[in-house]
């Protein structure tokens, strides 16, 4: 019999990581074969609640279990930040497109991601260190609002020691009583810092619209072409298959034309980060 295409399939909350009072790391185990390329996303359902749209923030080549990193922000994703290992939930897809990594063979990759847009760019950089010899320069840059919103905290120390790849964090703003090593500023203010050509340079962005429309003026006043940019787009979903128009933004279905999509296909709409 054909699977229907609303049809999820089960899957085993195994556990829980708290990586900020409003962001989690949820490990799932698919309970059928299950595969994702990196940068695309899964609907993830909630049994009688609901579904929510999420990119995988694990790595594609572990096939187990995925790892989806949240922020609780309303409905679905608060009942998800109470649900404990061994509850069940269900996943669709993978939908929509990928970055484009074997593009990216020989050139410098710039990763630059905000708050939680850190998510889909951890798979990105798991599947890039996985072959880290074909990238010339692997820079990370990174921001988030204060210290304590910095995601994945305990992997920047393994992080920092591998080859290859440089790291730069900011926060907009450090409180007296916390600790911070990195810089005090948006994250734009991180290209001011790092050292790559722009002419040899892949820049994969991810983060609130805000953040990927400063961060996207910045790269082309350094000299960027449109094409070399990427941006991970969200929308208000609904079907994930574009078939019920919720995520449209010009011509384009997030969901099924994206959410992986370069500067340059989005630059002729007027403000596609609104
Ligand atoms: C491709 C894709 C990948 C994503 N990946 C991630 C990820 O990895 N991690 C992550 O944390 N999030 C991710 N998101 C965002 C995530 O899907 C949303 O945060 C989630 O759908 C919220 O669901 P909810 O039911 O909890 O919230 P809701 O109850 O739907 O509300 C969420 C917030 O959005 C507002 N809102 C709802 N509908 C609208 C609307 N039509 N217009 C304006 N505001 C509205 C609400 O008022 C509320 O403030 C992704 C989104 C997309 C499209
Ligand atoms: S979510 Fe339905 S068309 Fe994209």
């Amino acid at each position: 019999m054909k699977k229907h295409i609303y049809r999820p399939i089960e899957a085993l909350l195994e556990r829980v990581i708290d990586e900020t009072p409003n962001i989690k790391t949820f490990v799932i185990k698919p309970l059928e074969p299950f595969s994702f390329k990196t940068g695309q996303f899964v609907e993830l359902v909630v049994p009688g609640v609901g579904e929510a749209p999420f990119t995988p923030s694990s790595s594609p080549l572990k096939t187990d279990k995925i790892e989806i990193t949240i922020m609780k922000a309303g409905f679905v994703t608060d009942r998800l930040h109470a649900m404990k290992g061994g509850e069940k939930l269900g996943i669709r897809g993978p939908y929509g497109t990928s970055y484009p990594v074997e593009s990216f063979h020989g050139k410098e990759v710039l990763i630059l991601g905000g708050g939680v847009g850190l998510a889909p760019l951890r798979s990105l950089l798991y599947t890039l260190l996985s072959d880290v010899s074909k990238f010339t320069k692997i820079i990370l840059a990174y921001g988030s609002k204060t210290p304590g919103d910095v995601v994945y905290k305990y992997l920047f120390p393994e992080w920092n020691k591998t080859r290859g790849l440089e790291i730069l964090k900011s926060v907009d703003v450090c409180p007296v009583d916390m600790d911070w090593e990195g810089e005090v500023g948006l994250v734009t203010c991180l290209l001011d810092k790092a050292k790559f050509d722009p002419q040899k340079t892949a820049a994969v962005v991810c983060g609130p619209p805000v953040m990927m429309k400063f961060s996207t003026m910045k790269l082309i006043s350094l000299g960027f072409d449109p094409k070399d940019i990427y941006l991970s787009m969200e929308a208000n979903m609904s079907c994930g298959l574009g078939k019920c128009g919720h995520c449209q933004i010009g011509e384009y279905f997030i969901c099924k034309d994206g959410p992986v999509f370069t500067y340059d296909k989005l630059k002729h709409i007027g403000d596609p980060f609104v």
